[in-house]
């Protein structure tokens, strides 16, 4: 019988192949900050200045298990993976269109994907992809054998919770979702760490059933970016030293796209490659757990993610979590 100290054992060398990455946007197209000078006291100079964003993407009509369905479809065909393989679906999301059913089980009847599969939303904030990637490695272990797919998904819609009269918060974020498929892999090693330093629930957050006014973003900017610039290497050298590896052996970071202030401070204060680190943000802004993924998808269609290449993805967000793993793409 196999001791718990040879499972513990053996854990790590348990790795993890990313098949293919799909995404959505809302089809209502991309808007510009010109759009926002005309809702509040803001200038395209000042969010470009101080965030990076030019433009990002707010849903009309469409809900965010659309948009997750869109890419989840986008990234199974890429993958060449049928639904019936999936042994388990999970959405990382602040924003579900309802309390519940899940996005996840509503895409369950979208997709086809098999009743015995395992299908759940799970809300980390904007480190949710990374944690879905970690929890989703471990439900594979115990997937049926003809279900050997994990597909992982961030999903947001924070259109639908910004108060468009708040310069602080209404200029920052924008909706998108991003899928990925994955599988076990003896020869793709995949290590991660994650975890939450509280915030006091003040920081950062989206008032819900308890509060008078639910389903409003609440941000202090200044502390969440004092935040982000301390965990980001702080994960990133955690998770070096895990793999045995320095920054320097990285293709890629991918961070959450918040704000290329915050990047730049992390490469600043890694004495890092600029270009190691890959940017987007100012094509869709903050879309939270769906921003690393995005990410992903946007590298992979320019061409930029080769087979074997290092990537770290890392993470922040509302609690504060955190997060950070190695991929070998
Ligand atoms: O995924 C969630 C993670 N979130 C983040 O990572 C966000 C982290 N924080 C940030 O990215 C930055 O703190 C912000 C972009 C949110 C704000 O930038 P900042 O340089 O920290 O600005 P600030 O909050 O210190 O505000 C500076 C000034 C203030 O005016 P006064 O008091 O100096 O007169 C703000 O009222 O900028 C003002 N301001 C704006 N002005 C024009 C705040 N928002 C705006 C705006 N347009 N949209």
């Amino acid at each position: 019988m196999i001791t718990l100290e040879a499972m513990r054992a053996a854990w790590p060398q348990i790795g993890l192949r990313m098949l293919a990455v799909g995404h959505a946007l809302p089809a209502a197209g991309p808007v510009p900050n010109s759009y926002l000078e005309k809702l509040v006291d803001t200038s395209d100079e000042w969010i470009v200045s101080r965030t990076g964003i030019k433009e990002r993407y707010f849903c009309a009509e469409q809900q965010n298990v659309e948009l997750a369905e869109a890419a989840a479809k986008e990234a199974m065909a890429r993958a060449g993976v049928e639904a019936g393989q999936i042994g388990v679906c999970l959405v990382a999301t602040f924003t579900p269109d309802r309390q519940s059913p899940s996005v996840a089980c509503c895409l369950q009847q979208r997709l086809g994907l098999p009743e015995d599969a395992v299908m759940f939303d799970m809300n980390a904030a904007c480190a949710g992809f990374l944690y879905g990637v970690q929890t989703a490695r471990q439900i594979l272990l115990a997937a049926p054998a003809e279900r050997p797919y994990a597909l992982v998904l961030g999903s947001e819609t924070p259109s639908r919770v910004l108060d468009f009269t708040d310069r602080n918060t209404c200029v920052l974020f924008g909706d998108g979702a991003a899928a990925a498929v994955l599988e076990l892999s003896a020869e793709n090693p995949y290590y991660a760490v994650c975890g939450s330093r509280t915030d006091n629930e003040q920081m950062l957050f989206c008032t819900g059933l308890a509060d008078d006014k639910p389903g409003v973003v609440h941000m202090q900017g200044q502390e969440v970016f004092r935040f982000a610039v301390d965990i980001i290497p702080h994960s990133i050298e955690q998770l070096l030293t895990k793999c045995g590896l320095q920054l320097a052996d990285i293709d890629h970071v991918v961070c959450h796209q918040a704000n290329n202030r915050i990047i730049s401070h992390v490469v600043k204060k890694m004495h890092a490659r600029p270009e190691q680190f890959f940017i987007n943000l100012q094509h869709y802004g903050n879309t939270s757990s769906a921003s690393i993924p995005l990410a992903l998808n946007d590298m992979w269609e320019q061409g930029l993610l080769q087979r074997g290449q290092k990537v770290i993805c890392v993470g922040f967000g509302a609690g504060f979590t955190w997060g950070a793993c190695l991929l070998t793409w």
